[in-house]
């Protein structure tokens, strides 16, 4: 039988049963495997969560040694890699950069592909939870002119990917514990979220048994777009660009509004989240922090919460229910951190990065079948095919 319902942007359609995260948008709820998220930020760390979302309880202090042991085992990429890197103009943008190596990992890591028992799996994802810090790094030092280097392994995973990042030829790296723990908020606030657009793809791709590599790879594609993390990139250059203007926020304001206008406020809105999303909540205060304790002083931010205020006051806003969503203060952070701003997607996608796999283990122990939507036909009827002088 044929179709009869389609529900363009799946807004009402469930792909999967899954146990990995509860999401409340009305009530602006957030738990990773029944933890609240608000607990997670404060009082986890971002390897934690991971083996959190993964392997779905709290590790105990063996459990997390040894993953992280294994982990930093496979922090090693293929020197063959930097070739490809090398190959990339310096004004590659390092999402593109990181999607292309994250998919030719794959072609350095053949044993990853058909994993078809635990243990596969679970080496599968050590690999990339070790390389996947090292390319993010050499994605940004690529793009600062930085020498490539490895990380140390004596460093907590979110140091050692610091390191990797800022460390510069002939001088110490610095360990800054606010920087740290700003960075390992962040990336516990990103780490999962359903089933959004990218982690739709990476299920979507890995349901026809694509390696897990390939799949991460096709997730980093989605993530991309400024509709979905790539917002983080763009809602900082919008803040910038109000700046720019003179600071005239009610002028933006009304732009968002004017539906001829196709500019949309970055960083606001939510296909789930109807109310607050708790992740701004709780970046926007890191944010207040963060810029206080690393003494900088950046007037997009106070840009930034004129517009929160504006667009909390304003009917258009309300009667949708446009709240600021984890991206809108996100970016703000970053900067202070010296993150240059095409680098800032690259950042969501390292965070996202357990909650992918997490997604992508759970569909394959589960033995989903292939993803295959349907779809209702409204194309021609049936045609005479005309030679190319008779058309
Ligand atoms: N500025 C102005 N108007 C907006 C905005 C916005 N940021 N977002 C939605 N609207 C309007 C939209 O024009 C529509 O109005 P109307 O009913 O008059 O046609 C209504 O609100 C509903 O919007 P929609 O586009 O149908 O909602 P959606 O669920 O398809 O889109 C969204 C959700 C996040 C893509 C959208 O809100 C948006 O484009 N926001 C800006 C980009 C952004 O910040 N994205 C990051 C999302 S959070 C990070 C992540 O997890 O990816």
């Amino acid at each position: 039988g044929g179709v009869t319902t389609i529900d363009p942007g799946y807004k009402n359609t469930g792909s999967c049963e899954s146990a990995i995260t509860f999401l409340d948008g009305e009530k602006g709820i957030l738990r990773y495997r029944g933890y609240a998220i608000e607990d997670l930020a404060e009082k986890a760390d971002f390897l934690e969560v991971a083996y959190l979302l993964i392997f779905g309880e709290l590790p105990n202090k063996e459990q997390l040694d040894k993953f992280h042991t294994d982990i930093k085992k496979h922090s090693v990429v293929d020197d063959d890699v930097k070739k490809i890197l090398d190959a990339f103009p310096k004004s590659a943008h390092p999402m593109g950069v990181l999607s292309s190596l994250t998919s030719a990992l794959t072609a350095f890591n053949p044993s990853s592909v058909n994993v078809d028992s635990e243990e596969d799996m679970y080496n599968a994802i050590v690999r990339i939870l070790g390389k996947f810090p090292v390319l993010v790094a050499w994605a940004m030092r690529k793009k600062l002119g930085l020498p490539l280097d490895y990380g140390d392994s004596s460093l907590g995973y979110v140091e050692n990917v610091l390191k990797m990042m800022f460390k510069q030829p002939n001088e110490d790296y610095k360990i800054n514990p606010i920087v740290v723990d700003a960075l390992d908020k962040l990336l516990i606030l990103h780490a999962d979220h359903e089933q959004n657009c990218s982690t739709s793809t990476v299920r979507i791709v890995g349901s026809s048994h694509a390696g897990l590599f390939a799949s991460l790879s096709a997730g980093i594609s989605a993530l991309w777009g400024p509709l979905h993390g790539g917002a983080n990139q763009a809602v900082l250059e919008m803040l910038e660009a109000i700046k720019e203007d003179g600071g005239d926020t009610k002028k933006f304001m009304g732009k968002a509004k004017d539906k001829e206008d196709p500019f949309r406020l970055m960083g606001f809105g939510h296909r789930v989240y109807k109310n607050f999303d708790p992740r701004a909540k709780i970046i926007k205060k890191s944010a207040d922090e963060v810029l206080e304790d690393l003494g900088v002083e950046d007037p997009i931010l106070g840009i930034a919460k004129g517009l929160e205020q504006e667009a909390l006051n304003d009917d258009y806003f309300v009667k949708r229910k446009l709240y600021p969503n984890v991206d809108f203060y996100s970016g703000i952070i970053y900067k202070a951190m010296g993150i240059p701003v095409e680098m800032f997607t690259v950042m969501f996608a390292l965070g996202r990065l357990p909650g992918w796999i997490a997604q992508w283990r759970e569909m394959r122990l589960k033995k989903e079948p292939i993803g295959r939507p349907r779809q209702v036909y409204v194309g021609e009827n049936l045609r005479d095919f005309k030679t190319i002088d008779n058309r």
